[in-house]
């Protein structure tokens, strides 16, 4: 019940600062910024910002500069899902409980609606407003680490690889790396974020990398899950998606049973990286149990 509300008001913390820093619908360009508007103010769980956040908390640190920085991964996170739905890639027409951007705004302005946003996250995570909680140098390795996160040997590398399996047989080593890479890395890295702005010492980021990369995985094997287990109304996705288009997932490979195992087995691996954090980092703890008992 307590995770509950702080869920609810870490939430909030976010959509009011996105309200704050992103572009509003005027002049010229006001067809452009609806359509990357539409997307990120459709809802969304905001679980890579606010991981951010209770990472840099769990150090003890003030966040209050570091919302542009959860701002912009959350931007980052909704051009993957636009350029995702994409017809060439997954083609859904249903995301965030709404119609998706391409639908809506035709595929031409929906990619540019993504790489918009793409591009604005870069503008916040060099906002004026973030440098006065880091200092230069460490706010050039925090963007570093983000930019690798989410590029060829990241998310876009994991998205390339994710389209290249539909249909094949792959090692179970291969299916582990996409899952890693098209959402393991952003969701690490946002953890990372947090742990660079919270000044951790070599150990703690070394320790939190660790929780990242287990959460990060036990995301994506549960959104497996929930493809096959799920509603589409919970989802507010189509369910049952991968099925139909022969996707690699831990469930096709496993079946459910033993997918919830491994699911769970991460999430306990997550927890024991935490071993050596005070009580502020129970959000954290909370947030990794979450991510295995979801239903959206
Ligand atoms: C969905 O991400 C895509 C994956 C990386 C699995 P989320 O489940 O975080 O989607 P939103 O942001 O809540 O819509
Ligand atoms: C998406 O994985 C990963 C990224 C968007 C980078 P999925 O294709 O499984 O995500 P959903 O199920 O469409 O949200
Ligand atoms: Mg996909
Ligand atoms: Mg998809
Ligand atoms: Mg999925």
């Amino acid at each position: 019940m307590e995770f509950k509300k702080y869920l609810t008001e870490q939430c909030a913390v976010v959509e009011q600062s996105l309200a704050r820093y992103m572009l509003t619908e005027q002049g010229p360009l006001a067809i452009h910024i609806k359509a990357m508007r539409y997307s990120l103010f459709a809802g969304g769980k905001r679980i890579r910002p606010i991981l951010a956040l209770a990472t840099a908390e769990a150090l003890h640190a003030e966040t209050k500069h570091l919302l542009p920085v959860a701002c912009a991964l959350e931007c980052i996170h909704t051009y993957s899902l636009i350029h995702d739905d994409l017809p060439a890639m997954d083609n859904d027409d249903l995301r965030r409980g709404k119609p998706t951007s391409h639908v809506v705004f035709g595929e031409a302005e929906a990619i540019l609606a993504g790489d918009g946003l793409l591009s604005f996250a870069f503008e916040l995570l060099t906002h004026p407003d973030v440098q006065q909680g880091i200092s230069p140098v460490n706010q050039i390795r925090m963007i570093n680490l983000i930019a690798k996160a989410i590029g060829p040997e990241g998310m876009v590398g994991g998205q390339s690889l994710d389209l290249a399996a539909e249909g094949q047989t792959i090692p179970f080593e291969h299916l582990k790396l996409i899952h890693g890479c098209k959402t393991g890395a952003l969701i690490t890295a946002s953890v990372q974020a947090g742990a660079i702005f919270g000044k951790a010492t070599e150990e703690q980021f070394a320790a939190l990398t660790r929780y990242g990369m287990q959460i990060g995985l036990a995301f994506q094997i549960v959104d497996d899950l929930l493809d096959v287990e799920g509603t589409t109304k919970d989802l507010g996705k189509t369910a049952g998606a991968d099925v139909s288009r022969n996707k690699a997932t831990y469930p096709a490979f496993f079946g459910v049973a033993e997918t919830k195992v491994m699911a769970g087995e991460a999430v306990d691996a997550a927890l024991t990286a935490l071993e050596f954090f005070d009580a502020k980092a129970e959000p954290l703890r909370a947030l990794a149990r979450y991510i295995y008992e979801r239903n959206n």
